[in-house]
């Protein structure tokens, strides 16, 4: 089956084939959170700042930056996450929007442009051949100076079309983010991974540029 198309992620959640799943909040988007070191304010002149999840899957980094005053919008085109996510939304006022859509064609559904975009996963599920594709509309969506920041994993010095995951070869990613647009700010092998994937994670952080 073809992991562009839905059908092929749904049967993986209907089946509990989710080994990706930590099972709860990004340990990295955590610290970053609570050390005041994520880039875009929770508020900034007087409103939300906007931040994209694609790929979001469960949802445990929605719930997250919507906990610490971001209004978030959740992105996945399958439906079993988001419906687990909606329930968990649904005793709580917190400003979540749900998108069931396949997020290269975010740019028909996203009209206003997003302050953050915070990406954790989602790459390396996509088939490298389309991570050109992804980059540019994550860029298109992003406002200018808003902040593309991605935990890349499985970082892999050699490439490689067998996946998902696909594997996350750096000088790849460095060089989608200065073709579309996006300046690298900082880039670290965080020590705050989650044990089962310390050292295999890269944390880049790009600016797009503000003209
Ligand atoms: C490996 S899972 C990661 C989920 C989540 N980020 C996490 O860390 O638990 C990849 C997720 O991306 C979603 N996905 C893959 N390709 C997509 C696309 N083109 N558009 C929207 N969602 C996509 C899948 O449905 C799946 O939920």
């Amino acid at each position: 089956m073809d992991v562009g198309m839905p059908a092929y992620w749904s049967e993986r959640y209907q089946q509990g084939e989710t080994g990706w799943d930590l099972g709860g909040e990004t340990p990295v988007f955590q610290v970053l959170l609570a050390e005041g070191l994520f880039p875009v304010p929770a508020m900034q002149e007087g409103r939300r700042s906007r931040v994209l999840v694609p790929g979001c899957g469960y949802g445990h980094d929605v719930l997250l930056f919507a906990r610490a005053g971001y209004e978030v919008i959740a992105v996945d085109f399958a439906p079993e996450p988001l419906q687990v996510l909606q329930a968990r939304l649904a005793h709580t006022s917190l400003p979540v929007q749900l998108l069931c859509v396949d997020l290269f064609h975010l740019p028909e559904h996203c009209v206003q442009p997003v302050d953050a975009v915070v990406e954790y996963t989602c790459y390396c599920a996509i088939a490298p051949w389309r991570r050109c594709d992804y980059f540019s509309v994550m860029s298109r969506l992003l406002s200018p100076g808003g902040w593309f920041v991605g935990l890349f994993f499985p970082v892999t010095p050699e490439p490689s079309l067998v996946g998902p995951p696909f594997p996350v070869c750096r000088e790849e990613v460095l060089e989608l983010g200065q073709r579309h647009g996006l300046v690298l700010r900082r880039h670290e092998v965080p020590q705050c991974s989650h044990p089962a994937r310390r050292g295999r994670e890269e944390l880049m952080m790009f600016q797009k540029g503000k003209g």
